[in-house]
């Protein structure tokens, strides 16, 4: 479960162009649920998101994950809990050039010091789910649109976290990679993850496996559904 109690995120504060990206968001998010946030660009999808995922702290407000309130932990614990709970697919993947397939998924798990074997072997049973088994030794910039999409997603599974984030994650798709990236959250979720997905995607917004939708606006909740 995740919990928000009065989250907003200011841009430039104190400043002159001070800017309420999130404003005062209450909100849960319980376990093993797939949750859209859609609304306009500019809502404040992304800013969000980063937020939920520990990846920037609110100006204002509480964020609690299964009951631990994450908003003042010291950066080295919101570091090992980004590695451990949250796996992030970004719009424009940020794979790392130069590197195959199969090290762009391992590098998650390095930090975490597990024996290198052991993590390829996951490495390669992930890759294998996702049908880039042939790939795993390409260098990524060689990837077409949907392959990249599944390694970033690939990348994003590889510490096995509870919570798997994706924002705009078919931007950059057409309509039969978008489809099968829906059935790839499909097995997410039967795995029990929790995931959030930003989109305004018609595909992604009325998908049978979204089971709730967070339409936002100007930083605040204006329907939920
Ligand atoms: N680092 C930043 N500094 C200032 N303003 C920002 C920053 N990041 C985002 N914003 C602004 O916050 C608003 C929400 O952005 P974002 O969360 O990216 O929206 P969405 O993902 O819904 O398109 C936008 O107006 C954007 O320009
Ligand atoms: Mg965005």
């Amino acid at each position: 479960m995740i919990e928000l109690t009065g989250v907003s995120k200011i841009f430039n504060e104190g400043q002159p162009n001070a800017f309420p990206a999130v404003d005062g968001i209450d909100l849960l998010l319980p376990s093993g649920e797939v949750t859209l946030f859609t609304g306009p660009s500019g809502s404040g999808k992304t800013t969000l998101l980063t937020l939920i995922g520990c990846l920037a702290k609110p100006s204002m407000g509480r964020i609690r994950i299964d009951g631990q309130a994450v908003s003042g932990l010291p950066e080295r614990f919101l570091t090992a809990l980004r590695r451990t709970t949250f796996g992030f697919v970004f719009q424009k993947f940020n794979l790392i050039h130069g590197l195959s397939v199969l090290e762009n998924v391992m590098l998650p798990a390095a930090p975490l010091g597990l024996p290198r074997q052991q993590v390829m072997r996951t490495a390669m049973e992930i890759l294998e789910k996702l049908d880039l088994t042939r790939k795993a030794h390409a260098r990524v910039e060689w990837l077409s649109g949907g392959e990249a999409q599944r390694t970033a997603m690939a990348r994003a599974l590889i510490n096995r976290p509870r919570v798997v984030i994706a924002d705009e994650p078919t931007a950059n798709l057409d309509s039969r990679l978008g489809s099968a990236f829906l059935q790839i959250i499909a097995d997410l979720r039967h795995d029990g993850h929790t995931v959030l997905i930003s989109s305004h995607d018609p595909l992604v917004l009325h998908a049978p496996v979204v089971e709730r939708v967070v339409t936002m606006r100007d930083g605040r909740i204006v329907e939920r559904g």
